[in-house]
């Protein structure tokens, strides 16, 4: 019988983070301070963060113990299996071999809690009461919904309206696990009523969500900020995603001559492709492959320069490709991708040519996911079908050039709580946005220019 799963034991779980910064040849320019416009020191994000966390964002060892009580949470869905994608190869008729690493195998259903928990550790160390924190899609509201359950703190999530509509379910599933859910723009912060008065039908973007539940976590004393992509400590905490594949290929004497990712801040793509980019760094011959989508092409159609993390200009700024802090995307269903802007890291590995971009439209994308699903069994969210579409194109290039290589991606998250998309797709009404350019040139004219 030909093997489908590459499983590890729970003793096999890797003890550290792999720390990228220690490696890269060159590291991304300082966050500034959005009102002096210096380099941000830790002091400055004292108000929001807990130290051991702001401690591992500017840290460049190369290795980072894991907790002990975050590996017992852990143990709950890792390792996660990587899978042989026999059945979708036939399909395709391709010579290549593919492989998918599933994050979807966590109580929350993607990849998020890799960092939600260890998120939550350090601040129920640090003694914090609550959590405040943004959600694009819902999957990481629902992942440091459930952490903050396990770790006994509060949360508030703000929900991007438009996903707080279209996925009942997500709410739903945070409300379980004790969350407080908020659609975003909300009237509960000043940033949310000025987007309100100025469009009263907002659907939100993730750039507005961030600025109110950064606020939230500023004006209350006992409440600290949470974000779920683009910092360095979250694509850190994520690269046990990576660390577990290298492992897993191990044992099969294979390595991927291609790893892909899909990207909305960058943290899946990071955690899956990071311990792989270490290797390219020193030598191996390895694409890396970070999947956007057309209606939001950040790395492939947007500016390396610095912007705010969030629409209000309240956080940081930092050096990264952006299509501007107020760029609002349209309502996709992967929701999870619409993000103005990209890790600084991933940004300054695209910028260096360690990490390629491509940007697909969302039909093609549901076509994948659709092909996928009956290949394969798994439905995947809409965000990890960007991966799945570059992993099939790159597969039928490998028919076409006759070439065996070895394709890992990450599937991300599954879609059993984005069915809405599947039904709106099968029933035609999905089509393809295109970037508007104009759009993007007015909201880059907006950014501050630093010298
Ligand atoms: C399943 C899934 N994959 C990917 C993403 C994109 O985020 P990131 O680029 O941080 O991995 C999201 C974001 O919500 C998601 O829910």
């Amino acid at each position: 019988m030909k093997r489908t799963k590459v499983l590890l034991e729970e003793k096999e779980l890797p003890r550290q983070w792999y720390n990228i910064t220690s490696d890269m040849p060159n590291l991304p320019k300082p966050p500034l301070h959005p009102a002096t416009l210096k380099p941000v020191g830790p002091d400055d994000l004292k108000a929001i963060f807990p130290m051991a966390l702001i401690e591992q964002e500017v840290s460049t060892e190369r290795w980072i113990d894991i907790p002990e009580e975050v590996l017992e949470m852990y143990a709950l869905w890792r390792p996660s299996p990587m899978y042989r994608a026999h059945r979708l190869e036939k399909a395709l008729g391709t010579p290549a071999r593919i492989y998918y690493k599933y994050e979807g195998v966590s109580p929350a259903g993607s990849h998020k809690p890799n960092t939600s928990i260890p998120q939550a550790y350090y601040n129920k160390q640090a003694g914090v009461k609550r959590i405040a924190t943004e959600t694009g899609a819902g999957q990481w509201g629902s992942a440091m919904a459930l952490a903050c359950n396990f770790f006994g703190l509060e949360v508030t999530v703000y929900m991007v309206k438009v996903s707080y509509n279209q996925k009942p379910y997500r709410r739903i599933q945070m409300e379980t696990w004790g969350g407080s859910v908020v659609p975003s723009p909300s009237n509960t912060t000043n940033a949310g009523r000025k987007i309100l008065a100025e469009n009263p039908d907002s659907n939100g973007s993730l750039g507005i969500a961030i600025s109110e539940a950064v606020e939230d976590a500023a004006t209350h004393g006992d409440t600290n900020y949470a974000l779920g992509s683009v910092l360095n400590h979250v694509l850190l905490h994520q690269t046990v995603i990576g660390l577990e594949s290298k492992k897993q290929f191990n044992i099969i004497n294979d390595y991927p001559d291609i790893v892909i990712g899909c990207c909305g801040g960058g943290s899946n793509l990071g955690g899956v492709s990071f311990p792989f980019l270490y290797d390219k760094i020193n030598g191996r011959d390895l694409r890396v492959i970070a999947v956007e989508p057309l209606s939001c092409p950040t790395l492939t159609k947007g500016e390396f320069r610095y912007d705010f993390g969030d629409t209000a200009g309240l956080t940081p700024l930092m050096m990264m490709y952006t299509l501007g802090h107020d760029f609002m995307p349209p309502g996709i269903h992967a929701g999870g991708l619409r993000y103005h802007a990209d890790s600084p890291l991933i940004s300054q590995l695209c910028k260096d040519g360690l990490i390629e971009a491509r940007a697909y439209g969302q039909t093609g994308v549901f076509e994948s996911a659709i092909l996928f699903a009956k290949s394969e069994g798994i439905i995947p969210a809409p965000e990890s079908a960007h991966a799945v579409k570059c992993t099939i194109d790159e597969a039928l290039l490998c028919k076409e050039e006759g070439k065996e290589k070895t394709i890992l991606f990450n599937l991300s998250g599954h879609g059993y709580l984005d069915l809405t998309a599947y039904s709106d797709f099968m029933e035609g009404k999905i089509s393809d946005y295109e970037y508007d350019d104009d759009k993007i040139r007015e909201a880059l004219l907006k950014l501050p220019v630093i010298s």
